[in-house]
């Protein structure tokens, strides 16, 4: 089926998520960045990174997937980048929690 290949609609993850990531995650997280290669790398393409995006996440388990996990701090060298209660923190927290569980 074609539609498999189709890019996900998802408003809410390039509208809001992204922009998060960029400002906040990019400096480390892309070509030339210290963290460039590691599975967390950002191309300035929300479509393209969506999927790598969501294969941090677990929408069972928003708060322990190691996305956020790595964004405050647990065992990540780039430090304590967002606070747990913080805008940015909760905007990207229900994003996940809105995904499907089976992905
Ligand atoms: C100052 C640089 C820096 C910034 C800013 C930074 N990181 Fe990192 N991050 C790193 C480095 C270096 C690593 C690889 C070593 C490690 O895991 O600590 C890493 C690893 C990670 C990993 C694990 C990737 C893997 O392959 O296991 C994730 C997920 C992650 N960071 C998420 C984030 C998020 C989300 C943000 C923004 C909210 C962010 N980082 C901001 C430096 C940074």
């Amino acid at each position: 089926m074609r539609s498999e290949q189709a890019p996900v609609e998802d408003p809410i993850f390039e509208n809001y998520v992204y922009p998060i990531l960029e400002t906040n995650c990019q400096s480390c997280h892309s070509k030339g960045g210290e963290a460039a290669t590691t599975r967390f790398a950002l191309t300035w393409d929300a479509k393209a990174d969506r999927a790598m995006v969501v294969a941090l996440v677990y929408p069972d388990y928003p708060d322990g997937s190691l996305l956020l996990q790595r964004a405050t701090g647990n065992q990540h060298s780039g430090g304590s980048i967002l606070a747990a209660d913080s805008v940015e923190y909760l905007t990207i927290r229900n994003w996940i929690a809105s995904l499907p569980s089976a992905r």
